[in-house]
């Protein structure tokens, strides 16, 4: 019997309501620890909207696979090519833990390890985001993009989203650093700007929005990235790899580049990756 996709979906729009009522009780209010570093938090909310999440997708498909954040186990939990849920419960859980209200859930549904479902939504602001392989992406009500550039998109008039991550030492560390750099500087491209909204799903989403022009990032894990990838991609924006050269579009690929839809778009592509300083892991 065929996946009935939009069926999925309103079961994860549903779902993510759910899970935004215990994420907006809980804001302020939650105890954090460090996972890898100090700048790598965790909190019980987002083991508590993991459970919450699991058991409802449990019981009305219990022969589909999960993947979560906080029940991965490294070396282990593996993206099949079964139908799969792809779940970051709380997506930006320093934002979350800050009170600065740019956290969403993360919910994506991937076969065969590519995503045709997203549904990305952070309760603070009430933004719903959500996307469908061959139907479209929509923000709420109004589908994406929301609106179309004025002037085709170059590296020196793109407002760009970028993250500092939470590896702050070593070559990874270094090719960002010198990256921003000379993207900003008077001799480089000098960009329009950079935003970090701190959750990977939302500064993706706003790519898909045409809110920002670009978002790159290295580190980041599926459940990061699955919603936001079709959500990006029926918006008719694109996820390449944020090295240049040739890329395995893998939904676990950790380094990329996610570009919106426009006509400037290749050539933009190009001049980042002519703009790097040293590679990402
Ligand atoms: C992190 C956020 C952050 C990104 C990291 C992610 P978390 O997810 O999306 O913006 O830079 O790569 O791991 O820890 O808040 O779920």
């Amino acid at each position: 019997q065929p996946l009935d996709l939009l069926e999925i979906k309103d079961f994860l729009v549903k779902l993510a309501l759910e899970a935004g009522e215990l994420i907006t009780s809980k804001t302020g209010k939650t105890e954090f620890v460090d996972k890898a570093n100090s700048v790598d938090l965790v909190t019980e909310t987002d083991a508590a909207v993991e459970k919450l999440v699991a058991e409802r997708v449990a019981a009305t498909y219990p022969d589909f696979e999960f993947m979560g954040e906080e029940s991965y186990v490294p070396g282990e939990t593996k993206l099949g090519e079964k139908p799969t849920f792809v779940v970051d419960p709380i997506d930006g859980t320093t934002n979350f833990i800050h009170s600065f209200p740019f956290s969403c859930t993360s919910l994506g549904f991937t076969v065969n390890r590519e995503p045709v479902v997203g549904v990305v939504y952070n309760p603070f602001l009430k933004l719903m985001y959500t996307g469908v392989k061959g139907h479209g992406s929509f923000l709420n009500d109004e589908r994406l993009p929301l609106r179309k550039s004025v002037s085709k998109l170059t590296l020196q008039n793109a407002l760009i989203g970028i993250e500092w991550g939470t590896q702050r030492s070593g070559p990874n560390y270094k090719c960002k650093v010198d990256t921003f750099n000379k993207l900003a500087a008077e001799d480089g491209a000098m960009v329009h700007g950079f935003r970090s909204l701190g959750s990977a799903a939302m500064n993706i989403c706003a790519v898909a929005a045409g809110m920002l022009d670009a978002y790159w990032e290295g580190g980041c894990y599926a459940w990061d990235v699955a919603a936001g990838w079709i959500i990006l991609s029926e918006a008719g924006g694109r996820m390449v790899g944020g090295n240049p050269g040739l890329w395995n579009p893998a939904v676990d690929e950790r380094v990329y580049l996610a570009v919106k839809a426009d006509e400037g778009s290749e050539q933009f592509i190009n001049d980042f990756w002519g703009s790097m300083v040293g590679k990402l892991d």
